[in-house]
């Protein structure tokens, strides 16, 4: 899986973290070691030490971090919803590699856990990022069926072959773990629209029901929004659903060949 740097927009005060020690009585204890920032204290990011007693916790990052906060220190920020794979909002920096906590078990992780944010994002608290852009981002694509021609009395229907091409795509769950992966998004996320976002509009160019092609084509032809991406696979190798936002962009790329044609 690929590893990350995770320079954050503040320096961690190595020496400010505080430690939570386990009940003597734990037998099976696992240390998670956290990134703690608090905008509003005006104190840098710290990282704060948390022995959990895994005899009484559930398996994965995201049970450990609910019990972190429900019975060690109420304090600990972080985003959760579904706990099974489908919301996206738990999507972390877990041990080096951007993944969903409510999916990633606990002894998958050798030794000491490390959770820190999504990297190269404004951090709102603790393992909060700041999603505004990236949500700004899709929807500037637009993600919606746009049609001319009259809605018909029953559903706009799809072969399955025109079905099948939305597979691969139509999973994404939008948690950013794939742009915060990527280098050229860390440097150009002002223009840059990333991997996730460009699946976002490869999925809405090649569904069959859709009207607008041309128009979502001429959006994309541009020399930041597309073309920084260096097919340097982050993406690929970090989402958690599996899928390959490197070769969605290819498609796109090879549909701004083909019209040209
Ligand atoms: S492509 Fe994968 S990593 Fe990227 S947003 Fe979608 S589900 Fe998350
Ligand atoms: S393949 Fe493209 S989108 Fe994916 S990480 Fe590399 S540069 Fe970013
Ligand atoms: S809590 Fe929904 S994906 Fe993890």
């Amino acid at each position: 899986m690929a590893q990350f740097t995770l320079p954050q927009n503040s320096k961690i005060d190595k020496k400010a973290g505080k430690t939570f020690k386990a009940p003597s009585s734990a037998k099976n204890i696992k240390t998670f070691k956290v990134y703690r920032y608090d905008p509003d204290s005006g104190a840098n990011p710290r990282i704060d030490t948390y022995e959990v007693d895994m005899d009484s916790c559930g398996p994965m990052v995201l049970d450990a971090l609910i019990k972190i906060k429900n019975e060690i220190d109420a304090t600990l920020t972080f985003r959760r919803s579904c706990r099974e794979g489908i919301c996206g909002s738990c999507a972390m920096n877990i041990d080096g590699t951007n993944t969903l906590a409510c999916i990633k078990p606990c002894d998958e992780i050798k030794g000491d856990a490390k959770i820190y944010p999504l990297p190269h994002m404004p951090v709102i608290k603790d393992l909060v990022p700041d999603l505004t852009h990236f949500y700004a981002q899709l929807a500037s694509i637009e993600p919606w069926l746009k049609t001319d021609s009259p809605a018909p009395t029953r559903e706009r229907l799809q072969s399955e072959e025109d079905r099948a091409r939305l597979d691969g795509l139509y999973e994404c769950i939008l948690c950013a773990c794939c742009s915060t992966s990527c280098p050229s998004y860390w440097w150009n996320a002002d223009r840059y629209l990333g991997p996730a976002i460009l699946l976002q509009a490869y999925r809405w160019l090649v569904d069959s029901r859709d009207e607008a092609t041309g128009e979502r084509l001429d959006a994309l032809e541009d020399p930041f929004k597309l073309y920084r991406c260096h097919t340097i696979m982050n993406c690929a190798k970090t989402c958690p659903k599996g899928l390959n936002p490197a070769k969605a962009i290819a498609g796109i790329k090879q549909m701004m060949v083909e019209r040209t044609l």
